[in-house]
């Protein structure tokens, strides 16, 4: 990993150092630090389809509010007079020691919010030393980003498909390109019911957006070649319809020509919507995913702490806290609040991620003290790369990380193992 030392006085205030010194200069943050300026900076480079794909929810969104009420509600209670002079945000996580507590969430369909979609965000996380979790549903294949991040570590979101083969398909892809983790996400065995997308019917999938694991597959390839070679539906030729048709054809790999007069891509897209994902799925099919790989193998999206010990009895790896961003199930317990429950269940047995709502580095904070080994960053990161692709991507990472570098020695804590549950008020 050729991520940046940690300075001398340590991170944070050696990024305010640079942020003031460029301000003597006459120069502001091209990316917000402030989290609220951030989004609304980002929703100026966005499409209105692409705002409400990224920042919508589930129903009336009421779990987004719920994650960030819950995060509101917790105080830090910070001590004094405790030689911070020296702190360390690093921690231990499988083989690898990491910096900082923090890893880039997987998160779809990154080519809405710029050209360069992972390939971006997976040279910003090489710079910055972060984890990548690359998303079933990326916009650039994983091999393609893998090759990017060099030997940063990178892991492999997976949405369990119906087809068991396509599942170790992609498992031993990831494998190959050296995952260091499978992250088998279960909050989406169904998608949610999400208002904004649905009012501008929208799904960038059905466009052919968002689905390049799949297209790059060769067991996806040869499902989907067999489906084009059965008789096709045409519906009504409408203006919409051509549209889609070209924009298809635009996005999917090979020669524009030829998408547009193959039915392949159609089929292609059609076979996704059949097959992405498996509502069926139980806790007896985990053993085929545990006999597939000796990755470690990760369960995201446990809010239950039944499910989480249920999770250990049947061999995982690690779990993650998270409600998907609120983007499933509107009304959901914060994820913050499911965690401290979780750790219990786990009891030190498996490291607890948690993800849901992680706006600053104080949020860092209280979900370390909580019992949270790492975090995963959601939206903040795509902000950052629709305002200005990787290196956006790397100052958000870079203000969470020196946030979180300031607040443990304005409370007292020299490292991570120091801020523990009574860093919070009862
Ligand atoms: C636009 C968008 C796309 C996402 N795509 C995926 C995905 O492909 N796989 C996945 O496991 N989670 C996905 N997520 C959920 C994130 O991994 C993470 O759980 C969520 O962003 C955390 O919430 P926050 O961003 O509000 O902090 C997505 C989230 C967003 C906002």
């Amino acid at each position: 990993m050729n991520a940046p030392a940690q300075p001398p006085r340590g991170f944070g205030l050696a990024r305010q150092e640079e942020v003031y010194l460029a301000g003597v200069r006459g120069r502001k943050p091209a990316v917000p630090v402030a989290a609220a300026k951030l989004e609304a900076r980002a929703r100026r480079h966005m499409s209105r389809r692409t705002y409400a794909y990224v920042a919508g929810g589930a129903g009336l969104e009421g779990t987004i509010d719920a994650n960030r009420a819950a995060f509101d509600r917790l105080r830090i209670v910070p001590r004094s007079l405790r030689d911070v002079s020296a702190r360390d945000t690093s921690v231990d996580l499988f083989s690898r020691r990491l910096d900082s507590p923090l890893l880039l969430a997987p998160i779809g369909v990154l080519e809405l919010a710029h050209r360069d979609a992972d390939l971006a965000v997976a040279r910003a996380a090489s710079a910055e030393g972060v984890p990548m979790i690359f998303s079933n549903q990326a916009s650039v294949a994983m091999e393609r980003c893998a090759a990017a991040l060099g030997d940063a570590p990178h892991w492999f979101q997976l949405y369990w498909s119906t087809s068991n083969e396509l599942v170790e398909s992609l498992v031993r892809r990831a494998e190959a390109c050296g995952c260091e983790a499978i992250v088998a996400t279960l909050d989406t065995t169904l998608f949610g019911w999400r208002p904004r997308d649905l009012d501008l019917a929208f799904l960038p999938f059905a466009l052919g957006r968002g689905i390049a694991q799949y297209t790059s597959d060769p067991v996806f390839i040869r499902l989907a070649e067999e489906r084009a070679r059965e008789p096709q539906e045409t519906g009504p030729i409408t203006l919409g319809a051509v549209r889609s048709l070209v924009e298809l054809a635009h996005r999917y790999p090979g020669a524009f020509f030829t998408n547009l007069r193959s039915p392949l891509p159609r089929a292609a897209v059609r076979l996704f919507l059949q097959i992405y994902s498996r509502p069926s799925l139980t806790w007896d099919d985990l053993a085929f995913l545990r006999g597939l790989t000796r990755l470690p193998i990760l369960l995201k999206g446990i809010l239950d702490p039944r499910d989480a010990r249920t999770a250990l009895e049947h061999g995982v790896d690690g779990l993650v806290v998270s409600n998907h961003g609120g983007r499933q199930v509107d009304g959901a317990i914060a994820s913050i609040d499911a965690l401290p429950n979780i750790v219990e269940a786990a009891d030190g047995a498996v490291p607890v991620l948690l993800d849901s709502g992680i706006r600053g580095g104080a949020d860092v904070f209280k979900a370390l003290a909580l019992g949270a080994r790492a975090v995963l960053l959601g939206r903040p990161y795509v902000y950052g790369l629709a305002i200005a692709g990787e290196s956006g991507v790397r100052e958000v990472l870079r203000n969470m990380r020196a946030e979180l570098d300031l607040t443990m020695g304005l409370a007292g804590c020299a490292s991570v193992a120091e801020i523990t549950a009574d860093a919070l008020a009862d």
